[in-house]
């Protein structure tokens, strides 16, 4: 059997920069409101007709050079977005030929926040059944589309960007356990009204935008991470001594201070962007691990687990060896 190891990364954030001043001056909000309640300072905003594929392709292509490698070595590309370019084709399609090497599947999953998680555990099975042997995975979002900017209890939350991976197979792990799950339940405490099957008129009608029951979401996320991480570890047999870095969705400073402080995980070992990403969606995860390996935390040999959760309820977890 083949096992799968992560060769490179690679991130993107677009170079237009919204601080908590400029969103004072637009909705009825202060700067150190946000700070304190979300540890979030700033985010990048795509401009006017940057879209979530030119994110993903600068991502790819640092992945890509990371990794050592030339696009005609990919045989998989998996995008995890919630806000794609069109309806259809995917951001994975156009990817494809923006790289300019045809042929190999390509297509996008949908889990929101956790949506690389889902796309990365993807990606190992693919290599593992042997039928990839060179993964581009990536996590793109302009997520700062969906919000409605005149609602401050949402707006003030989210980011653009995008985050890669090049996933190889090898001959020991690698990835050493994924877990993806969902509880259908929670639906509606996070999610977008809107929807292509109910017609354009909705959209029209203003509900295209993220709706969320904050404090509901900022409950349930802090028991589902928490709980993720102590699974992961029982089913590895492994206890948190054994993990140097957690890399968790990159939603408020105050969901990681929590779920480290419940499980007791030392908060130092956490990763956090969230101060000058804020919540990029699905770009979150690998955005954070690409900032830690390049400024040289997360190194080769280094046991790192990834923690995602977002709409749906969706969550899950990926245990890998660097
Ligand atoms: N500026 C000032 N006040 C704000 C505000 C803002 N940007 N946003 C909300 N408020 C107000 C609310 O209207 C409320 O006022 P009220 O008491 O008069 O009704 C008050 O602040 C408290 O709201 P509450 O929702 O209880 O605050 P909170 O401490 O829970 O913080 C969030 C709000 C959104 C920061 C927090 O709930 C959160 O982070 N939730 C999780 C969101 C998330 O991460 N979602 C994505 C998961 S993938």
């Amino acid at each position: 059997m083949n096992y799968s190891r992560i060769q490179g990364t690679g991130g993107f954030l677009p170079a237009q920069i919204v601080t908590n001043a400029d969103l004072e001056r637009r909705v009825d909000t202060t700067a150190q409101w946000i700070f304190e309640r979300t540890g979030i300072a700033e985010r990048h905003v795509a401009e006017p007709g940057e879209t979530t594929c030119d994110l993903a392709e600068q991502a790819a292509r640092r992945a890509i050079e990371a990794a050592g490698l030339s696009p005609s070595t990919i045989d998989l590309i998996i995008v995890a977005t919630t806000t794609p370019d069109h309806i259809f084709p995917s951001v994975a399609s156009q990817l494809q030929d923006r790289l300019g090497h045809y042929g190999c599947a390509a297509f996008d999953i949908q889990a929101v926040c956790t949506g690389f998680i889902y796309a990365l555990g993807i990606a190992d099975q693919f290599i593992h059944a042997g039928n990839a042997r060179c993964a581009l995975v990536v996590g793109a979002e302009t997520f700062t589309r969906i919000i409605n900017w005149e609602d401050r209890s949402t707006c003030v939350l989210f980011g653009d960007g995008a985050g890669a991976m090049i996933v190889t197979a090898a001959d020991k792990p690698g990835i050493l356990s994924s877990d993806l799950r969902a509880d259908g339940r929670y639906k509606d405490l996070l999610w977008v009204p809107a929807g292509v099957s109910q017609g354009y008129e909705q959209t029209r009608r203003n509900e295209a935008f993220v709706a969320m029951r904050g404090n509901e979401v900022f409950k349930v996320a802090v028991n589902t991470l928490g709980r993720s991480v102590l699974q992961a570890l029982e089913s590895n047999g492994l206890d948190i001594a054994d993990i140097d870095w957690l890399v968790p969705h990159q939603a408020n400073e105050r969901i990681l201070a929590a779920t480290a402080k419940k499980i007791g995980f030392p908060v130092e070992r956490v990763i956090s962007t969230v101060k000058t990403h804020a919540n990029t969606s699905a770009a979150s995860i690998p955005l954070a691990f690409d900032v830690a390996v390049r400024d040289g935390r997360i190194q080769r040999g280094q046991r790192v687990l990834l923690v995602g959760f977002g709409g749906g309820f969706t969550w899950g977890t990926v245990l890998l060896r660097y």
